[in-house]
């Protein structure tokens, strides 16, 4: 097996992973079932990095219909052990507008009815893993540190609601997120972070937000249109810093 030094989940928006270069595509089976699509392995600035596009590279999978569990396995059986999930999101609170990158410290998990453990199974050993962190603090770490190398601006907290998705949220279920302490909301970071913890992989989130949550902008709609630019523009940073990540 070959030694991957970062694996990287891309959310809406983000389906390659710009400047990976000689890459090789890799149809992972699990035995959770089929990841959402190939494992694109390359080299980026010198290391080797894995890409998986969370959604499916056509973006055809919605956020409650994604295998997140054959999703980690198949990345941590191509050799991977630290997970870095892009995650776009909608901020609530004032420090996380349109355009900011965010290395989130905390989440809150309002998603229902998906497969959020490896213990599904009957037989299958039941698992109780510590989430009082619920990102890997080591991982968050080196995160801020190749953020600060490569001069890309980055938040440095804040906790993440899941929602269940896929429509966007009312008003009033972004003022009771907010009530919650949540300062961005997205629909696919659990049971995905979870999942993570009990696979054993190092896991952090970098949420890019695409928007303000319902409620917390101008009272404009919220098309898809705004949340593709958005996190187009925000995300040039991006291949540096993951190379930087990846070689620390
Ligand atoms: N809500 C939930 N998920 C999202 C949003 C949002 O406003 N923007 C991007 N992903």
């Amino acid at each position: 097996m070959e030694h991957i030094s970062l694996a990287v989940i891309g959310g809406t928006g983000v389906y390659k992973l710009a400047q990976l270069d000689d890459v090789s595509s890799h149809q992972v089976q699990t035995r959770y079932g089929t990841p959402s699509g190939p494992i694109r392995v390359g080299t980026l600035l010198g290391q080797r990095v894995a890409f998986l596009a969370r959604h499916g590279e056509g973006h055809s999978l919605p956020p409650h219909k994604i295998n997140y569990r054959a999703n980690l396995a198949a990345l941590q059986q191509i050799g991977a052990q630290r997970v870095l999930a892009l995650n776009t999101v909608g901020g609530i609170t004032e420090l996380f507008g349109p355009r900011v990158l965010a290395c989130p410290d905390q989440l809150i998990d309002y998603t229902w009815g998906r497969i959020s453990t490896l213990c599904e199974e009957p037989g299958t050993d039941v698992l109780h893993v510590d989430f009082g962190h619920p990102y890997t603090p080591m991982l968050r770490s080196k995160v801020l540190a190749a953020a600060k190398v490569t001069g890309v601006r980055l938040q440095d907290g804040g906790c993440y609601g899941a929602t269940q998705g896929p429509r966007l949220e009312t008003n009033a279920e972004i003022a009771r997120m907010r009530r919650d302490g949540c300062d961005l909301v997205g629909m696919t970071g659990m049971p995905e972070a979870s999942l993570a913890r009990e696979l054993g992989l190092d896991y952090a989130c970098l949420a890019i937000v695409a928007n303000w949550a319902a409620g917390c902008g101008d009272g404009d709609e919220i098309t898809m249109a705004e949340v593709l630019a958005n996190v187009d523009a925000a995300s040039s940073g991006l291949p540096e810093l993951i190379g930087e990540l990846a070689r620390g």
